[in-house]
């Protein structure tokens, strides 16, 4: 069986940023049959109905197409505020919208990671509920909140802390497994 293809957008448009380095490590950490490539979300401008409308524009022609030709969707969210990064919140506006939004019946999983010690508890769950209205279909659990994140993830990158690497290593594993339910679901 073909490879699972997982694509993976950070929330966080920053060089250093955590959940960027976290999302590249779920790449060696995912189990076998999987491969992960990721979008960039920081050329899309931002959401305008009326440019919709005219043609869309490149970045957003290629958003919506690695979204759409993607198995599942992993997202890794800082939270800004309680909530969603300005430029994760964009990124789901341009892929969903009609016809062909690119959301619809995607297989979704997510994690965050941030600075404070709840990891980003509240993001997730407006990521849930912002997806969920958009017929992707979210991982329920395990939920993974990396809290005090720059304790966990070292200056080069690296997952320093063993069990924020079990955590990743079993939502990837349950993501595998959702993928595949959703595919026979179809
Ligand atoms: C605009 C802004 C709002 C933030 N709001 C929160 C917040 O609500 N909760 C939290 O835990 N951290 C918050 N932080 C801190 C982030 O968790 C921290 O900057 C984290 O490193 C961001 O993720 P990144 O490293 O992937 O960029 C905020 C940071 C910014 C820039």
């Amino acid at each position: 069986m073909a490879d699972l293809k997982v694509l993976g957008i950070s929330g966080s448009l920053r060089k250093a940023s955590y959940n960027t380095a976290i999302l590249k490590v779920c790449a060696e950490l995912m189990p076998a049959g999987m491969t992960m490539t990721y979008a960039r979300i920081d050329d899309l401008p931002l959401f305008n109905q009326d440019v919709f409308d005219a043609g869309l524009p490149e970045p957003a022609k290629r958003f919506r197409a690695e979204v759409t030709a993607a198995d599942g969707v992993l997202i890794a969210s800082p939270e800004y505020n309680f909530s969603l990064s300005a430029a994760l919140k964009n990124a789901i506006d341009w892929g969903s919208r009609p016809p062909n939004q690119s959301w619809q019946d995607k297989p979704v999983a997510i994690f965050s990671a941030s600075g404070g010690p709840m990891g980003g508890a509240r993001v997730q769950y407006d990521l849930r509920r912002i997806l969920g209205q958009l017929w992707a279909h979210v991982l329920p659990r395990p939920e993974v909140f990396v809290g005090s994140v720059a304790s966990k993830v070292d200056p080069q990158g690296r997952v320093t802390d063993e069990a924020t690497r079990k955590f990743l290593t079993d939502l990837l594993v349950g993501f595998k497994v959702w993928i595949e339910r959703m595919q026979v679901k179809k």
